[in-house]
């Protein structure tokens, strides 16, 4: 062990955690009413869980609660009040606010009564494009206050991806902020949504903006509202009771085409799971400080940044800032420091960039972060030497965990609350209690141990999982549930060991992770349908040091096209950029005579994975044209010597 071992990390495992385990599997509805005996309900369900339209589950029917009632107001009855909830810590702006529970009440009280005043009511929805101020957390509690249904939508995505979920939520508010702040730029708000409304077919939704002093915007006299002037003018509202059945959110995801997938987070279920998740995975107790550094636009943000802490009595930090260069590669020590928070949660893309920038970790030694006793990673798989690094320079246990948006919780992770498991680096672990993870081949036979294959988990997902998509049960059934019936498919490819524990390698699908935002490739490949010179396209995802993976797109050109080839690359850098956003990071694309496919005419893109990663791979035997790879291995080689030169393709 490291010198700097702060915490004990030698597990002695008696057992506890294969018991839960066991319990949650073989008695769900012993289990998930004891951990619903933690959530304050208006009226008691009349069962725990509701199997008749399986494979369609329903977790606490007949119960009755206001999940904003359980993340604020309980605890400010219930002494409470005067602890901070939330903590705004924004180095782009310079400042910091803190608000207790009290103050959180008052603020989103009102903030409800502002959505009242205009018109919204429990199962309306709301869509929230907001940067991470804290009225965005306000908004999405006076939500729940409401029984509305928020649908957050990431700051980072651009007018066509907000017009399609305006166009399937159907919202009677979309809230909004004049700007965002990314290190050295302010990005403007309005303009983005004027266009995703005007790219909209639904567009009598009522527009609140809530002006900041960096970029004020100019207001639409007839559609857009004046935040503070509406929040001023507004009275305070009370917790709607909802059943627990009813939406809470809906979260928008990648999917495998450019249509994301609305997942549809129930309001009972998530808020036991939420409870339970952060006592028996993340060890934390009430009144401690967890810190998720991610943004309210994403799972980790609605489950860890506002829901899980808050539900819990627990201090939140909201972090408008970046690991590297707000100031600089000490930013999360400060932020550490500074809030003493207990245990921290972010990507390994944003450990990779934090060592990228200070290898020996010397900025942390400015700092005072002996209250922090665990790091929890999760988006990707975490990758050892990212592991080694912050173990040996934080002191502490750096724990990986697996879950996705559909689940809104962790799938497997050291349930530190229980009882610390041995940590093998490379593995999230064992399946959290509830969670039945199978590794399963194509007609649904078990895998022997260790052996590589999907990962399933066996139906009903545990309560806080999705329902279903936002108004398409179908879509629901035909992503997750066919594939092998009585199952969930999660998409991912691993190995679960002879002792239980689960290796995720791998996506099934074209689903990305680019410093930890979650695209579809799939989705890009569409955006190229627009242009005219270009006859095929293929984006894959090439291995990338700090962002995990990034996207590479291979053109053919259109027979007839006598374009530059370099004009059209950097006009599809710049369309995927402007349909998709920014955060896509589609920086490269290269222009080559053919994709190589199969006799039958599929892609092979496993094989330019490899070729593109620079790993071994064996030239498939069903390959048409075998000296295509060879064009693609040159087009490669090319890019990297731009990239090294500085002279990156398509550039903008
Ligand atoms: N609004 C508008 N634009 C945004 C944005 C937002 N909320 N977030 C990112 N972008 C933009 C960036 O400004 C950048 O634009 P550029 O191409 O003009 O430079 C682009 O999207 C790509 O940004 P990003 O992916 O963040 O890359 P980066 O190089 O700026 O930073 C990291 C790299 C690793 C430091 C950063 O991505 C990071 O902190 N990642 C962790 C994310 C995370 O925690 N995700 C949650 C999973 S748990
Ligand atoms: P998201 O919906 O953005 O949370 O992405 C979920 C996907 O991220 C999963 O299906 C995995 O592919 C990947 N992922 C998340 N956490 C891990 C992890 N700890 N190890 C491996 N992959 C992970």
């Amino acid at each position: 062990d490291s010198p700097r071992f702060r915490h004990s990390r030698r597990a002695t495992v008696n057992g506890a955690l294969a018991a839960e385990s066991r319990r949650a599997l073989e008695e769900p509805e012993q289990f998930w009413r004891e951990a619903a005996a933690r959530i304050a309900w208006d009226e008691q369900f009349n069962e725990v869980l509701d199997t008749t339209e399986a494979p369609f589950y329903r977790w606490f029917p007949g119960g009755r609660l206001n999940t904003c009632y359980n993340a604020i107001d309980r605890h400010v009855e219930s002494g409470r009040a005067d602890q901070p909830a939330l903590i705004y810590d924004s180095p782009v702006t310079n400042s910091q606010r803190t608000f207790t529970y009290r103050d959180l009440q008052q603020q989103v009280a009102k903030t409800a009564g502002m959505l009242a005043d205009l018109g919204v009511v429990a199962g309306d929805r709301v869509i929230i494009y907001m940067p991470m101020v804290p009225e965005a957390v306000f908004a999405m509690l006076a939500c729940a206050r409401l029984g509305a249904i928020h649908s957050v939508v990431f700051g980072g995505f651009a007018p066509r991806e907000l017009a399609t979920r305006i166009d399937d939520a159907l919202p009677k508010v979309i809230m909004t902020a004049s700007c965002g702040i990314e290190p050295g730029r302010i990005v403007e708000y309005k303009p983005l949504l004027n266009a995703a409304i005007a790219a909209a077919r639904h567009r009598h939704a009522a527009c609140v903006v809530l002006q900041r002093e960096q970029c004020r915007c100019d207001l639409d006299d007839n559609r857009d509202h004046d935040w503070l002037e509406r929040f001023d003018a507004a009275n305070p509202v009370d917790c709607v009771s909802v059943a627990a059945t009813d939406p809470l959110y809906i979260l928008y995801t990648s999917g495998t085409t450019g249509v994301p997938k609305g997942v549809v987070r129930d309001n009972g279920g998530h808020a036991v799971a939420m409870h339970w998740s952060l006592e028996n995975v993340y060890g934390v107790k009430p009144g401690e400080t967890f810190w998720a550094a991610s943004d309210i636009g994403w799972v980790v943000g609605h489950s860890y940044i506002v829901y899980a802490p808050l539900i819990s009595g627990c201090t939140t930090i909201l972090y408008e800032g970046k690991p590297v260069g707000t100031p600089d590669p000490g930013a999360f020590w400060r932020v550490i420091d500074d809030h003493k928070v207990d245990v921290l949660f972010t990507a390994p893309t944003a450990l990779r960039a934090i060592k990228r920038e200070d290898p020996a970790a010397s900025y942390m030694d400015r700092y005072d972060i002996s209250t922090l006793r665990t790091l929890f990673l999760a988006g990707e798989r975490a990758d050892p030497p990212s592991i080694d690094w912050a173990e040996r320079h934080l002191g502490i246990d750096v724990i990986d965990h697996w879950w996705q948006t559909e689940t809104g919780w962790p799938v497997a992770a050291n349930c530190l609350g229980i009882e610390q498991q041995p940590i093998r680096k490379g593995s999230a672990s064992r399946a959290v209690p509830g969670f039945d993870v199978r590794c399963l081949d194509e007609s649904g036979r078990e895998m022997q141990r260790g052996e590589t294959a999907a990962l399933y988990i066996k139906l009903p997902l545990p309560p806080g999982c999705l329902a279903t998509l936002w108004r398409n049960d179908d879509g629901y059934r035909r992503s997750y549930l066919e594939e092998v019936p009585g199952y969930y498919s999660t998409a991912d490819a691993g190995i679960v060991d002879e002792d239980g524990y689960v290796w995720v390698m791998s996506r099934t699908d074209d689903i990305i992770h680019t410093a930890g935002h979650r695209l579809s490739t799939g989705a890009m490949e569409e955006v190229r349908a627009g242009h005219t010179d270009v006859a095929e396209c293929a984006v894959i995802g090439v291995a990338d040091a700090t962002k995990g993976q990034i996207p590479v797109g291979f053109v053919v050109l259109s027979a007839g096209s006598d374009r530059e080839a370099a004009d059209i690359e950097s006009e599809l850098v710049t369309m995927i950029r402007e349909a998709i956003g920014p955060v896509a990071a589609f920086k490269t694309a290269l222009v080559v005579n053919r994709l190589p496919k199969t006799r039958s005419g599929k892609i092979l893109r496993k094989t330019m994975r490899s070729i593109a990663d620079e790993e071994p791979y064996t030239t498939p035997a069903t390959i048409d044209d075998p000296l295509i790879l060879e064009e693609i291995t040159q087009a490669l080689a090319a890019a990297r010597r731009g990239r090294t030169t500085g002279k990156q393709q398509g550039s903008e």
